[in-house]
Order: C-alpha cells, then sequence, then structure tokens
C-alpha cells in the first residue's frame, strides 16, 4: 500500500506547486531588467555584500556582479525601478534554480526598496537574517527548497505589505511566529516540510486574504482551529504529514472556494461533519486519508462536488456505503478507500461516465458480491481508458471472476483481487492488460487452467495466485516474461513438468510447492545463484541437485550410477553396507530438511517483511545507543532483532539523517541500486521503510541483513579480539575478499542496461558475513552511469572519501567506473599492507601508493602487513614457503598499483584485475590451501 500512496502525494504536490506558479506569475512585477540611470551605492555594497557570502555558484550567475563595466541594474537576477523614488534601486533580486550555496547575508536588510527576493530552489544554508524585517516594501519572499535553518524570524511582520511567505521545504524550527497575525495582506503562506512545533495558531483565521495555506509535513500538533473557516478566499489548505488529533471542524464548509483539501497522514478522529461538503462545490482535492476518521460517507457527496478529481480517505474507520453519487462526480480520477469498514455493493455505475478515472483502490474493505450483477462494476470500469491502478483485495467478493476482466484498460499495471473468495476461470481475455506488472489473485477459488496468454503480459514482473484450484500445466509461454521476478503459486493443482523455459526470467522467488508438478526439475533454473525455490509437497518431481533431496529420475545417468553402487556394495562386507546405508540415508533426510528450511525462510522473508516506523523503533528498542553500530554524515546504523513469520531475525538498520543535505537523494540511489542489483557479494537489502516517525517527522531507512563479522575497516586495523586472541586475516582470506570485492564491482559495472559506479569504495563499506565472504554495502553515493550527473551542491558534489577518491574527481570530472577502480587499488594496497592511505606516516607528497611502489618488487616484506609477516615468520623465514608468500603478495600489490594509476586510462579495468587475482589464486593454490587447512586447524 506504500507505493500505492505515494502516487497521489505526488500530484498533490505537483498541483500545489502549479498553483503557485500561477499565481506567483499574477503577482509578479514588470521590472526586470530595467536600466538604471544612476547607481546606489548602499544597494551595491549589500548585492555585494550577498555575492561575498555564496560559497558556489556552480553556473557563474553572478560573474556579472560587481563588473564595473557593467551597471548594478543589469546584473543577473537584478532589477531597479524606473520611476519616483525607487528609481534606480534594486526593487527585485530573481535567483531561482541555480545551485547557489553560502549563507544569507543580513545586509539584504539594507535593500530597503526590494519588493521580490526570490531565491527558491537553491542550497542556501544558515538562518533566515531577522533584518529581512527592514524591508518595509517587500511584497514576496520566497525562500522554497533551500537548507534554511532556525526559526522564521518575526521581525518579518514589520514587513506590512507582504503578500506571500514561502518558506517550505527548508529546516525550519519553532512555531509559527504569532506576530506573523499582524500581515492582513497575506495571500500565499506556505511552510510546509520543515520542522515546525506547536500548534496551528487560532490566528491564522484573521488573515482574510489568504489564498493558499500549506503547513503540510512538520510537526504540529493540537486541533485544527475552528477559525480557519473564516478564510474564505482560501483555495489550498494543506495541512498533511502532521500530528494533528481531534476533529475536522465543521467550519472548514464554509471554506466555497477552497480546491485542495489536505488532511492526510495526521491523528483526526471523529465523523465527517455532516454538511461539511455542501458548499465545497470547488474541490477537486480531498485526501483525508491515514487518520482515525469513523461514521459514514456523505451520501451526496458526488452531487455536491461535482469537480472532485481525487478522493482519498484510505486507512480510516468508515463504514457504510461507497456513495453511488461519485458515479456522477466525472471528473474523478482517483478513488481510493483502502483499509475502512465500508460495506454493500460496489457500485454498478462506478466508472460508467468516468472516463478520466485512473486509480480505483477500495481493498480491505467488506464490500460484497454474490452474483453476476454485484460484479458488473468491472464492466463498467471497462469505460475508463485510463485505468492503471484497480484494488479489490481482502473483502467479501464471491461468485463468478467476470470474463470483462480483461477487457479493463490496456494502461492497466497493478491488478489485485487476492483474498475474495472469488471462483470461476481465468480466461485468456487476460492477456490484453499488455502493461500489467503485478497480477494478484491469492486466497480465492479460481478453477481451471493457467492461460497461456499470460506469456504476452511482457511488463509481468510480480504473479501472485497461490491458494487456490487451478489445475492443468505451466504454460511454457511464462518464459517469455523478461521482468518476472516473482512467481508464487503454491496450493493448488497444477501438474505436469516444470517448464524449463521459466529459467529466462529474472526470477528472484519460485513458488511452485503443494500441487501435482512432476517429472524432472529443470537444472537451468535450479542453477541460478539468487534465486529463492519453493518445491515441496509436488510428490511427482525428480532429479536435480542433491540439496532437494528428490528421488532420481528413471534416466540412463542414474542407471550407471545404479551399477556402480552395486558393485561398491558388492565388495564390502555385510556389516559395513549397512552401516554405509544408514549413514547415507541419515545424511540425505538431514540435507533434505535443511533445504526446505533454507528455501521456505527465503521466501517468506522476500514475500512477506514490510516495515513500519513503529516496528523499527520496536525492534532496535527505541533505536536505543547501545544498539548504535556505525554513524556516518548520512545516518546511524542500528543492530535489531525482528520477529517475521514466528522467526527472529536479526537486522541492521540505517535511519537516515534527513537534516543532512543530499541524505534522501542518498536514500534513492541506493534503493535503487539493491533494488536493481543482485550478486553474492552485495549487501542485501530485506526492506525499506519511508514513513513519519512519532514526532510526525519524515523518517527513512533502509533495512539489511546484519552481517555478524563487522567490516574490513575492522579487521585490518582494529585487530577484532576473540576470547582473548586477536584475530586478524590470514593471507587466503585476504586474497579472497579482494577477489570477491573485485567481481561485486565488475558486476555493478557490467550492469545492463547501464553501469553502476559505487564512487564511495573503502573497507569500512566492506562487510564480512559469518563465512568471512565479503559483500559491498553502503550504495548511498551510487550513481546509475548517464544519468544526469553533477549538480555542485551538498551531496552530488561528494565523490567518495579522502584517501580513497579518484584524484581526477578532486578536479571536477565526472565519476566513472575508473573512478571505482582507483578506490578499489587503494583498498587492496591497505589490505595487504595494514596502513591506510591517510597515514601521517606518508606525508603529503608520498601516499600509500608511492610507498608501495618504492617497495616493489624486492623489499616487500618489509611494507607488508603485520600479521602476514607473523605469518610467515611462524614458519622458517628463509623457506621457499616463505618466499612463495612474499611473491603472491607482491603480485597481489602489483594489481594494486596498475589499479591506482594517476591517470583514469592507464587503470586496469576491474574486470582484468578480477582475472588477475584470480589467476594469482589459482597460481598459489599450493601454497593457499595448506595454509587453509591449518588455519582451520
Ligand atoms: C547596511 O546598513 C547599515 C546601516 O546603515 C550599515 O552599517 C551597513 O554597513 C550596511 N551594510 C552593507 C553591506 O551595506
Ligand atoms: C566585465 O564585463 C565586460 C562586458 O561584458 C567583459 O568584457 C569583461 O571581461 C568583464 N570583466 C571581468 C573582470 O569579468
Ligand atoms: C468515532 O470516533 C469517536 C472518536 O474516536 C468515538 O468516540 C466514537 O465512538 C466513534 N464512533 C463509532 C461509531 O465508532
Ligand atoms: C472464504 O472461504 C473460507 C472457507 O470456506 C472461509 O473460511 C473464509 O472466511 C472465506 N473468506 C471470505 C473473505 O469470504
Ligand atoms: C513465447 O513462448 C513460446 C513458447 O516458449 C515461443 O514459442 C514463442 O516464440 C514466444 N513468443 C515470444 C514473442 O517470445
Ligand atoms: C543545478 O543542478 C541540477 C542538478 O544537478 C542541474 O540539473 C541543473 O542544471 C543545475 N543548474 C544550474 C543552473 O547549474
Amino acid at each position: 500500500m506504500v507505493v500505492l500512496l505515494i502516487k497521489p502525494l505526488l500530484s498533490m504536490l505537483a498541483f500545489f506547486h502549479i498553483c503557485l506558479a500561477t499565481f506567483v506569475a499574477q503577482t509578479s512585477l514588470a521590472a526586470h531588467g530595467a536600466i538604471a540611470p544612476h547607481i546606489a551605492d548602499s544597494d551595491q555594497l549589500a548585492l555585494m555584500s550577498f555575492k561575498s557570502l555564496v560559497t558556489s555558484d556552480p553556473s557563474g550567475a553572478l560573474a556579472s556582479w560587481g563588473n564595473m563595466s557593467i551597471p548594478m541594474c543589469w546584473w543577473r537576477g537584478v532589477a531597479c525601478g524606473l520611476r519616483g523614488h525607487r528609481r534606480g534601486h534594486v526593487v527585485a533580486l530573481d535567483l531561482p534554480e541555480l545551485n547557489l550555496t553560502g549563507t544569507i547575508t543580513p545586509a539584504l536588510g539594507n535593500l530597503t526598496f526590494l519588493r521580490r527576493l526570490n531565491l527558491s530552489s537553491n542550497g542556501f544554508q544558515g538562518i533566515l537574517p531577522p533584518e529581512l524585517g527592514n524591508i518595509h516594501d517587500l511584497e514576496t519572499l520566497q525562500l522554497t527548497y533551500n537548507s534554511l535553518s532556525g526559526q522564521i524570524p518575526p521581525s518579518l511582520s514589520n514587513c506590512s505589505h507582504l503578500i506571500e511567505i514561502s518558506l517550505g521545504d527548508n529546516n525550519l524550527h519553532g512555531g509559527v511566529p504569532s506576530e506573523l497575525g499582524s500581515l492582513r495582506n497575506l495571500q500565499v503562506l506556505s511552510l510546509g516540510k520543515n520542522w515546525l512545533t506547536g500548534t496551528i495558531p487560532s490566528w491564522l483565521g484573521n488573515l482574510s486574504s489568504l489564498v493558499f495555506l500549506d503547513l503540510q509535513q512538520n510537526g504540529l500538533v493540537g486541533q485544527i482551529p475552528e477559525s480557519l473557516g473564516n478564510l474564505e478566499m482560501l483555495t489550498i489548505l494543506s495541512l498533511s504529514g502532521n500530528n494533528l488529533s481531534g476533529p475536522i471542524p465543521s467550519s472548514l464548509g464554509n471554506l466555497y472556494a477552497l480546491t485542495g483539501l489536505g488532511l492526510a497522514n495526521n491523528k483526526l478522529e471523529g465523523p465527517l461533519p455532516p454538511l461539511m461538503f455542501n458548499n465545497l462545490s470547488s474541490l477537486e482535492f480531498l485526501y483525508i486519508e491515514y487518520n482515525n476518521l469513523n461514521g459514514t460517507l456523505p451520501p451526496n457527496i458526488g452531487n455536491n462536488l461535482p469537480k472532485l478529481n481525487y478522493f482519498l480517505v484510505s486507512d480510516n474507520e468508515f463504514h457504510g456505503m461507497l456513495p453511488s453519487s461519485l458515479c456522477n462526480a466525472s471528473m474523478l480520477q482517483a478513488i481510493q478507500t483502502l483499509e475502512n469498514f465500508l460495506s454493500g455493493t460496489i457500485p454498478e455505475c462506478l466508472g460508467a461516465k468516468q472516463t478520466s478515472l485512473s486509480s480505483v483502490l477500495i481493498g480491505g474493505n467488506q464490500f460484497e458480491a454474490t452474483n453476476d450483477a454485484d460484479w458488473s462494476f468491472v464492466a463498467s470500469l471497462t469505460n475508463c481508458s485510463n485505468l492503471v491502478e484497480l484494488d479489490v483485495s481482502s473483502n467479501n467478493l464471491h461468485g463468478v471472476l467476470p470474463n470483462s476482466i480483461g477487457n479493463l484498460s490496456t494502461l492497466l499495471y497493478y491488478l489485485s483481487i487476492a483474498k475474495n473468495n472469488i471462483t470461476g476461470t481465468i480466461t485468456e481475455g487476460i492477456g490484453n492488460l499488455v502493461n500489467l506488472q503485478t497480477l494478484d489473485m491469492p486466497h480465492n477459488f479460481l478453477i481451471g487452467a493457467i492461460p497461456a496468454s499470460l506469456g504476452n503480459l511482457n511488463k509481468l514482473s510480480e504473479l501472485f495466485l497461490y491458494n487456490n484450484a487451478l489445475s492443468g500445466p505451466l504454460p511454457v509461454t511464462l518464459g517469455n516474461l523478461t521482468q518476472l521476478t516473482r512467481l508464487l503459486l503454491s496450493t493448488n493443482a497444477i501438474s505436469g513438468p516444470i517448464p524449463s523455459s521459466l529459467s529466462h526470467c529474472p526470477l528472484e522467488v519460485l513458488d511452485l510447492s503443494h500441487n501435482n508438478l512432476s517429472g524432472p526439475t529443470p537444472k537451468e533454473l535450479f542453477s541460478i545463484p539468487t534465486l529463492s525455490i519453493l518445491i515441496t509437497g509436488n510428490d511427482g518431481l525428480c532429479g536435480g541437485i542433491p540439496q532437494l533431496g528428490l528421488p532420481p529420475c528413471p534416466t540412463q545417468t542414474t542407471k550407471k550410477r545404479h551399477r556402480k553402487l552395486v558393485i561398491t556394495v558388492s565388495v564390502c562386507s555385510a556389516l559395513a553396507c549397512v552401516t554405509l546405508v544408514f549413514a547415507l540415508f541419515a545424511l540425505r533426510q538431514r540435507s533434505r530438511q535443511k533445504t526446505k528450511a533454507h528455501l521456505q525462510r527465503s521466501v517468506l522473508s522476500e514475500q512477506y517483511m514490510r516495515v513500519s516506523y513503529a516496528e523499527l523503533a520496536n525492534a532496535t528498542s527505541g533505536f536505543a545507543s547501545e544498539n548504535l553500530i556505525g554513524a556516518g554524515s548520512f545516518g546511524s546504523v542500528y543492530k535489531g532483532t525482528m520477529r517475521s513469520n514466528d522467526q527472529q531475525r536479526v537486522i541492521a538498520v540505517k535511519v537516515l539523517n534527513l537534516m543532512q543535505r543530499g541524505a534522501s537523494q542518498s536514500f534513492v540511489a541506493e534503493c535503487e541500486t539493491l533494488r536493481y542489483a543482485r550478486h553474492r557479494n552485495l549487501v542485501k537489502i530485506l526492506t525499506i521503510c519511508s514513513s513519519i516517525d512519532f514526532k510526525g517527522h519524515d523518517f527513512k531507512a533502509l533495512v539489511y541483513e546484519f552481517l555478524p563479522n563487522g567490516n574490513l575497516d575492522q579487521w585490518v586495523h582494529k585487530h577484532i579480539i576473540e576470547d582473548g586472541e586477536p584475530k586478524a586475516l590470514d593471507l587466503t582470506t585476504r586474497l579472497n575478499v579482494g577477489i570477491d570485492v573485485a567481481s561485486s564491482l565488475d558486476y555493478l559495472h557490467q550492469h545492463k542496461p547501464t553501469p553502476i559506479i559505487h564512487q564511495d569504495l573503502k573497507p569500512s563499506n566492506v562487510l564480512l558475513d559469518s563465512s568471512l565472504v565479503a559483500r559491498v554495502g553502503d550504495f548511498g553515493l551510487a550513481r546509475f552511469l548517464h544519468q544526469d550527473i553533477g549538480t555542485s551542491s551538498g551531496w552530488a558534489s561528494m565523490r567518495g572519501s579522502i584517501g580513497y577518491a579518484a584524484p581526477e574527481y578532486g578536479l571536477g570530472n565526472e565519476v566513472s567506473t575508473q573512478g571505482d577502480v582507483y578506490g578499489y587499488g587503494i583498498l587492496l594496497l591497505e589490505m595487504f599492507t595494514g596502513k591506510r592511505p591517510t597515514d601521517n606516516e606518508f606525508g603529503e607528497a608520498m601516499g600509500l601508493r608511492k610507498y608501495v611502489q618504492m617497495a616493489l618488487p624486492d623489499t616487500v616484506s618489509t611494507i607488508m602487513d603485520q600479521q602476514l609477516r607473523m605469518e610467515i615468520e611462524d614458519g622458517e623465514p628463509d623457506t621457499s614457503n616463505s618466499k612463495l608468500r612474499i611473491s603472491c603478495i607482491t603480485s597481489i600489490l602489483q594489481v594494486g598499483i596498475s589499479c591506482s594509476e594517476e591517470m583514469p586510462m592507464d587503470r586496469m579495468s576491474i574486470g582484468d584485475a578480477l582475472k588477475e587475482l584470480q589467476a594469482i589464486r589459482e597460481k598459489f593454490q599450493k601454497l593457499l590451501c595448506s595454509e587453509a587447512s591449518s588455519s582451520s586447524h
């Protein structure tokens, strides 16, 4: 549901921005570009002070500022007055969307003729200077989307002409200053997406010119003041995403100019005021989802709100019918009533006249259907050529699935009828829905065969048909589904073989358990390492890898093996034979159970794990400091335990510090990377949480499997102590880790359709699992190459860590695969020398790379890591064995040197580095094998 709800929120924002833009355009001044006859000295000083505090100006927007041959009034973004006392003075400063960073100078307060200040969509930090209150003529203050902190200065109330205050999307704290109550001309007050606290002041109801009021996504508490109902001009009221409680005041029904009302994601309770929607005939957007509202939905709502576009009331406690009057709201695009207690039949007219309807999510209610007539809503929804999502899951819909389901819009990408007791067959018509990505029909009584036409749905990534009564064979055509990652068909009566064509699908989870499948298990399918397969409860299956524990298939090869076994049996004594048979039997039993449990667990966790803020808080004992296992600029990592399907699971939770500029982008980068990238040497993400914490603030976290062996940095530098003995990685393990990391990078760089650049490879980002297999993590900076690269502010300008970032990154070059190779080379040198690239002993000029290079090829034994040296001295120093070790380390360091060449084009590719290291492992195999066996004792 999380995914589905993001969409309306986004469209709401887009909508608000459009409103704002239009509004601003209407109020904008015409003074831009005016030619000044003389220069106002104090204005110019203030502008130069502004420029002096700008720390980054990537597009050179301020290049003209201060050039004596260009008059001030011609400087970029500056507009001067033409007439009267304003003549030659700065009246507008427009510098939006320029990626400027720095702080805002208090000297702007000296621009006393300024009427508009627009610095939106930049990276300004620091406080909003109280001196802005000196600008008596100021009408428009636009600072949306920066990183401003501190409080809203009460002095703004001195700017009595203010029409617009837009400070949304910053890091502002504190309350809404009561002084602002005197700004009677204010039309726009936009403070959303900050950290504002306190209650919504009731004096806002006195700002009678207010047209746009946005306080969404702050930490505001208390009730919605009744007085807001006085704002007769108000067209947008957005209070979503706070911690507001109490009822919706009926006075809001007086806001007859309202087009958008957002109250979602709060703790509002009680019924909708009965007459609330009688006057709001302009309302287009109603967002009241995620509250505790109850009572019934007003029967006339669709008649009273003829312009309604979005009707979002999910996750409340509404009961009664879904009003059929909604069918009269002909502009309706979305009806979302998920997780309420609505009952009765689904209105037959739904969609009949609503060609724009695109989202119908009404799952999780008590809607009923018993006969064909009750299902006629499906036929009427076929008129909606824009329908993209339909969810009627978890209701009481019985009866026969109508064939018309195949005539729904071809734009449909999400279709769920799960958890009803629907019977009937899935007809071939389903193959018309060519944009379907998720087809979700489990827990019904569907019968008949799985239609072969499903093979036409080439965007399908999830097909869930488990717990039905489907029979017949598995269509071979499913192998055409090049996006299919989850195929869950358990507990049906599907028969015949498992088609080997399924190995063409990029499957991650395949659950075929408890069916009547038979025949051999296709080898191609079972050799996909990242695939979790569940096949228990199919008595006719045979063959395959031994871990499956299936009986062998009656083929020629097994006959041969039989003969061999017979020969063996005949030569051993009777007693020994009995023992042997028992031993084999026991082994087989154990491995079968183990595999079963393993497969089951991985399917369950993949499929069902989904978390909320509360669950994560619970899992980490409220993010307790004793569970903190790491912290960095983008956030903190906690260890936790979570129950999922009756199993305790140890997890690592990375909580993003959203105050850090770029943290959200970093979250997105990491989610995207880990969603698309899967490899045994990459950390595995279990789930994500994008939510709101108990204080109403945005909360984003990534949940990983917990890797018990910490990170490579700890192993190389901190010499982990276990049972009083320092533990260190031996030569073999170090080489294996080097190969693991190289192969993960090789995978990322070869990623199709676009290579992925990690950008921040270093030992602390390489984790070790319980068998010391390396897993590369922390994709907070990762990029898909060719995606638009390089803003110069904040997050994007960070290109890795000091010592590991390639030298060309310092020169502002674009990120590249060669940049990752550089970091890898340094990591390799560090692993085998035990020295950090930032070690003081090197000094500025030298560096780790030079240090190693000088020792190559002859004096490597003097620079190698202490532990590796001890390993050699343990044996006889000058034996051939020690020489072999040194020669092995020398070859590895040489790879590290080739990877960290100064010039990007001189570096070897990661694929070649991988091959070299594998060759080294091959060449020194004997030596390393002996080590492996000795270290295991
Ligand atoms: C702003 O005005 C004040 C008072 O007139 C003056 O002291 C200050 O130097 C001015 N600042 C700039 C940068 O012009
Ligand atoms: C000042 O502007 C003039 C005219 O655009 C330009 O030719 C000159 O190079 C600029 N001077 C500096 C120092 O940027
Ligand atoms: C609706 O919610 C209010 C406030 O939580 C509660 O007092 C009332 O009993 C609820 N009504 C129904 C019918 O559940
Ligand atoms: C579906 O049928 C099963 C078994 O007859 C019953 O236990 C279950 O409650 C039914 N579910 C719905 C949603 O009607
Ligand atoms: C779909 O699969 C079938 C059977 O595997 C095959 O014959 C057919 O060519 C495939 N169609 C496409 C479009 O790939
Ligand atoms: C600001 O950064 C964005 C994102 O990198 C970029 O698309 C845009 O072109 C930049 N704008 C300017 C004026 O540099």
